[in-house]
């Protein structure tokens, strides 16, 4: 997993935690004089524990660990604490007890637990750090006797230089853009936004990398309506068309390859991964391609109960429309151009004055075929 693999051990590599770092750094620096524990508190997948393993590496500490499956109550805590706090490592390094997940411990029936711990952080003899999502669910008794430090939501920028550090590294393709609507769709979460990576990588990056060997998209149409198999999945890899092409060509000639009964089925398929299609762009959630994909091949596919008609596969109609409406949309664009300029306004507007335009030519100086397309064209 890219989580541990990429996990700080050092901190410059922690990204976006300057203030907390120095607090951190500067708690230890001095703890003895008040012997105040230290809680870490924010949203996940920032670094609280990342930095708390970070600074035992930095400093050579050895750290007790008391998990949050452990049981927390008084005699469990006084047992792995307690002992921990009295006593120095056996190599000689010095010592750090962590109780991760803090704003558990009263969770439990034994409230036994949160007295145990105030006791223990009076009496320590080693540094003692929390870490809590929310410091107010920590036990007020307990954040009296610690130093609080803030461990805010990352910047979408911080995140994204991480993102890009990491794509580097594992070659993976993908671009700026893309980098940027992980980081952003993260919410300020390095964690999720490096597993959102890591998905990419498995489900899309994969067909990107696969793209140079083009295979043709009436191949992948033969085996996606013939082989009735979830493994047809594979042949959209190859394709050097976007999910929204492929989807667009399977539309088009299903109907003309499947028996009836079966297309109520197959267009389910389809239409779910048009539905994931568009959730991806809308979420920027890449992980949701590969499930269009594969609704798209393997859900098409395995809906067939019946047999198959061998015909001449067309293109879609949708890109003959296209070509033929791109003269009249590049002339409509040209006439909304100089409408906008003369009237000052943006080309949404001036699309509006469209029904107009037609006896005001020369003031908008349009050409012979402009003033051609107003007259035909029923606006
Ligand atoms: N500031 C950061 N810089 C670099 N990597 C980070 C940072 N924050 C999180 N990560 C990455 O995310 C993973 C999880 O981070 P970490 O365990 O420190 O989060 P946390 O703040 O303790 O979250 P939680 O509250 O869920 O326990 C790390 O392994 C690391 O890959
Ligand atoms: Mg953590």
């Amino acid at each position: 997993m890219f989580v541990e693999k990429y996990r700080p051990k050092k901190f410059s590599e922690i990204a976006g935690q300057k203030a907390a770092l120095k607090e951190l750094i500067s708690w230890i620096n001095t703890w003895g004089k008040d012997k105040k524990a230290c809680l870490l508190y924010g949203p996940p997948g920032v670094g609280k524990t990342t930095s708390v393993y970070a600074l035992a590496n930095e400093m050579n500490f050895e750290i007790i660990e008391m998990n949050a499956s452990d049981k927390r109550n008084a005699e469990a805590i006084e047992k792995i604490v307690g002992n921990a706090s009295q006593t120095l490592s056996l190599d000689g390094r010095k010592k750090i007890i962590l109780l991760d997940e803090a704003d558990n411990i009263y969770g439990n029936v034994d409230k036994g637990g949160v007295k145990a711990l105030a006791k223990i952080i009076s009496e320590t003899k080693v540094p003692i750090i929390l870490i809590a999502n929310e410091y107010w669910e920590v036990s007020q008794s307990i954040r009296e006797k610690c130093k609080m430090i803030n461990f805010p939501k990352l910047r979408y920028t911080s995140i994204a230089r991480v993102l890009k550090d990491i794509a580097k590294k594992e070659g993976i393709n993908v671009t700026d853009f893309q980098i940027i609507a992980l980081a952003k769709n993260s919410g300020g979460n390095l964690r999720a936004a490096i597993n959102d990576l890591e998905n990419y990588r498995e489900n899309i990056g994969k067909i990107e990398n696969l793209r140079d060997s083009k295979t043709d998209i009436f191949h992948a149409l033969v085996e996606i309506f013939k082989r009735k198999t979830c493994k047809v999945r594979e042949v959209l890899w190859n394709i050097d068309k976007t999910p929204e092409e492929i989807l667009l060509w399977i539309d088009e000639n299903l109907p003309r390859v499947y028996e009836k009964t079966d297309l109520p089925e197959a267009y389910k398929m389809l239409s779910k991964a048009d539905i994931y299609l568009s959730r991806t762009k809308r979420r920027q959630q890449y992980k949701l391609w590969s499930y269009a994909m594969d609704m798209m091949s393997c859900g098409v596919s395995v809906a067939r109960k019946g047999e198959i008609k061998f015909v001449k596969f067309s293109s879609p109609a949708y890109f003959t429309k296209l070509s033929k409406t791109k003269s009249e949309r590049i002339i409509k664009k040209s006439i909304t151009k100089k409408i906008s300029k003369k009237c000052h306004c943006s080309t949404k507007v001036a699309i509006q004055y469209l029904p107009i335009a037609l006896s005001l030519s020369e003031f908008f100086e349009f050409e012979e075929k402009e003033i051609e397309f107003l007259k035909t064209v029923n606006i």
